[in-house]
């Protein structure tokens, strides 16, 4: 006999307010019996901080275990794909080993995922190449969380969408090669270089915010061409001063 599958959690936690952690999310922390975190290094403490905090509030009784495992860095040569691929294949050596030794059959693994697991994170598909190898049986549930899409909008007390029109979500590195054909509203994340600054030509809109969620919280709404050096400003200073950002943003014509 086969034996039984690992079960894997991967649980979405919001984009960082520990009141955004949804009441399924809170009962799946508990059913874990080991947590799998990636270490990201020193710069981003702050978010394994903020994952410690969601676990101390919501697990009761028992700490649960937590397994470690080296994330490997990006390589920064090569096409933007192959080293992505390369990336991938490595992490997802990484996961296997650590989920086979640190898990036994039948127990319950969680791996928590930054907003919802299913925007813009590998997780699921790493956990799905490793269970199509087929040396290790993983049965996956996924548990959705608020994304920081949606918490942008929130703050900016905006709808995504206009009347009837499309909302294209995407990232820096896309945005800067071009502004996306015939698309209304535009929501661009994972921007290392203020990739809105290729765009001021166009009348659009911005609507900005960093570390949603969490106590440093910045947003920053209007035009585009007024507002583009303050955000830039805005946003080295605070990396200079936490030595990391996570920011997003809504780009759309400008209402007539
Ligand atoms: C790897 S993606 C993960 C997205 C996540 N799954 C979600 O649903 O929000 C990371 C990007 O999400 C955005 N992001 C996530 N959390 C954020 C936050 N609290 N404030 C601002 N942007 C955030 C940023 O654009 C960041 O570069």
């Amino acid at each position: 006999v086969s034996p039984a599958p690992r079960h894997i959690l991967v649980i979405g936690i919001g984009p960082g307010d520990p009141e955004l952690v949804t009441v399924q999310a809170i009962r799946a922390l508990q059913r874990v019996d080991v947590f799998f975190a990636p270490d990201k290094g020193e710069d981003k403490d702050d978010l394994a901080e903020l994952r410690r905090e969601i676990c101390a509030r919501y697990i009761e009784g028992r700490p649960p275990r937590l397994a470690t495992f080296p994330d490997p860095p990006r390589a920064a040569d090569g096409s933007y794909r192959a080293a992505v691929d390369a990336w991938h294949a490595e992490r997802e050596t990484l996961y296997a080993r650590a989920i086979a030794a640190e898990l036994e059959p039948g127990q319950t693994g969680g791996i928590l995922a930054w907003g919802d697991p299913t925007l813009y994170d590998s997780t699921l598909r790493i956990l799905e190449r490793i269970h199509s190898r087929g040396e290790l049986a993983l049965e996956i549930e996924v548990i959705p969380g608020v994304s920081s899409l949606q918490l942008l909008a929130a703050r900016h007390r905006i709808p995504l969408n206009r009347i009837g029109e499309s909302v294209h979500v995407t990232t820096g590195r896309k945005l800067a090669a071009g502004y996306p054909v015939d698309a209304d509203s535009v929501v661009v994340m994972l921007d290392g270089s203020c990739a809105f600054r290729h765009h001021l030509e166009r009348d659009l809109d911005i609507y900005w915010g960093a570390y949603l969620g969490t106590k440093d919280e910045l947003l920053v709404a209007g035009r585009l061409r007024d507002v583009a050096a303050r955000i830039e400003a805005l946003r080295s200073e605070a990396r200079r001063r936490k030595g990391w950002i996570m920011d997003i943003y809504l780009l759309r014509p400008r209402a007539q």
